[in-house]
């Protein structure tokens, strides 16, 4: 809890510290990547660095907590911390860590806002920043014992059984333990992170969404290739992945870990909307085939919005489980569709992959729409669970379409894929 002579001068100060926290957090990272640059080997993604979108995500999550704790000084906002804390899993932060961090991110706040910083200011801050750090600490504690590792241990070598193009810019890898083990416990919805050396000799760490039944004893990831657009460079992990992994190879994948997931059995019955934009698609066949693979009678619509039917990665398979599930139907968006003649051979090549279902009966399929995602004129469960993903200017026009359509805030449940840029204002 905040005391109260903290949380005056926090508030007092917050629209200083908050004004400033760009600045600060670029300084933060500065001094201390260049006093521990071993932090930048192995766990730091440095696309996000360059871009400044970890920067931007660490301002804006300190801000949020902090308003949070003003509101309410008892308060823990839950969906804030568990994100943080399954991406801190992800790449193996522990729990001596936030004493280096602390000493950076004070010494950034000092620099940054000087004078105004008087030694009250500092131990106001101090407390919020050890609210924050012990909440994080205690959530990723239990996280590192529900998966069984040690803090920070989450690293395992896995061997490409399949690799397999989707479409012309995704590929899929399916993955077993490299050391004939089981596969780890995960849940439908969950990523793992990928640790992969680059040529320049620093490894670097990326998150994917597992996108086949987590259950299985496989694991599959599903990567599109990020290239190269005006002023940016091609995405170097996913062009390492695209351009030099092949079955046989072996990859280090960490745990599994995600805060975005089909929770089951507490909602077990209840109706399941999956939406998603692109390559967003990856968590949302993994639950997919979760519930196929469980049978579950549970009320599915599966929504999904691509550039076209050959750009649309897992189409086929996605078709072809929402056929297997007698309660599922999806409906897919396409801004441009195929010409008739490139539709049809498309479908021909899907229907062979289609299967019946065993108990004989036709599901409701799928319907094709053209142009961006419409929700008008969709019957939408009220009682569902929604699960999100896909760039930010989808999910955030999706989202306020879904609350227009009475579904409540607290049932959508989404995955970013980067930094969480969205949250802290959420
Ligand atoms: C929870 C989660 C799940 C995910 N699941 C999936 C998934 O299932 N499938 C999938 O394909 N992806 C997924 N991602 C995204 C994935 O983790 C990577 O972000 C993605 O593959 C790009 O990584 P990269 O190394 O290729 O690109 P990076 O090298 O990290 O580059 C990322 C972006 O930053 C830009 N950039 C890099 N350097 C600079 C610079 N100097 N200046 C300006 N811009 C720069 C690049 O041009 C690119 O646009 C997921 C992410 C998260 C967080
Ligand atoms: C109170 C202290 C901390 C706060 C508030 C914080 C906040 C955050 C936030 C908001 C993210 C982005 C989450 C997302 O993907 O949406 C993040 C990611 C991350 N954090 Fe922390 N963090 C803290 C401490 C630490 C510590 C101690 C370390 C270890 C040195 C660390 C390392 C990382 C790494 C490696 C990532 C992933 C970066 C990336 O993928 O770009 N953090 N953190």
């Amino acid at each position: 809890m905040l005391s109260e002579e903290s949380a005056a001068v926090v508030r007092a100060t917050l629209p200083a510290v908050a004004g400033a926290l760009d600045e600060i957090t670029t300084r933060f990272y500065g001094a201390m990547f260049r006093d521990r640059p071993e932090l930048l080997d192995g766990m730091f993604n440095r696309g996000n660095q360059a871009s400044g979108a970890q920067r931007r995500a660490l301002a804006g999550s300190i801000a949020g907590f902090a308003t949070a704790l003003l509101d309410d000084p008892d308060t823990r906002p839950d969906t804030l911390l568990d994100r943080i804390a399954h991406k801190h899993a992800a790449v193996g932060v522990t729990d001596d860590q936030y004493t280096i961090v602390h000493k950076y991110l004070f010494g950034a706040i000092a620099e940054v806002l000087g004078d105004a910083v008087t030694p009250e200011v500092a131990a106001a801050w101090d407390e919020v920043y050890w609210l924050m750090a012990g909440a994080l600490i205690g959530r990723e504690a239990r996280l590192y014992q529900d998966a069984g590792v040690t803090p920070g241990e989450v690293w395992r070598p896995w061997t490409v059984v399949e690799r397999r193009t989707e479409t012309p810019d995704t590929v899929s890898f399916l993955l077993r333990p490299a050391d004939g083990g089981p596969a780890p416990r995960a849940r439908a919805g969950q990523y793992v992170s990928v640790r992969v050396r680059m040529a320049d000799g620093v490894r670097q760490v990326r998150q994917y969404s597992l996108s086949s039944d987590p259950g299985d004893g496989l694991r599959r990831i599903t990567v599109k290739r990020v290239a190269a657009a005006e002023g940016t460079p091609d995405g170097e992990v996913s062009t390492l992945l695209h351009e030099q992994v092949s079955a046989g190879d072996e990859l280090t994948l960490s745990a599994p870990f995600g805060d975005v997931f089909l929770d089951e059995p507490a909602d077990a019955g209840s109706p399941v909307v999956l939406v998603s934009a692109g390559i967003g698609c990856t968590p949302m066949t993994g639950i997919l085939a979760h519930l196929a693979a469980v049978d579950s009678t549970r009320p599915v619509l599966v929504l999904h919005a691509d550039r076209s039917p050959a750009d649309h990665a897992l189409r086929a398979e996605t078709r072809a489980l929402v056929d297997r599930l007698p309660g599922a139907r999806a409906v897919c968006w396409y801004e441009h569709p195929e010409p008739a003649e490139a539709t049809e051979a498309i479908e021909a090549a899907e229907a062979s992959q289609q299967v019946e279902r065993a108990d004989g009966a036709e599901g409701a399929g799928t319907e094709f729409r053209s142009g961006l995602m419409d929700l008008d004129g969709l019957e939408l469960a009220q009682d569902a669970t929604v699960f999100l993903c896909g760039p930010l200017p989808f999910m955030r026009a999706v989202r306020g379409q879904l609350l227009a359509a009475g579904i409540p805030a607290r049932s959508i449940r989404y995955e970013v894929f980067g930094p969480d840029l969205w949250l802290p204002a959420s």
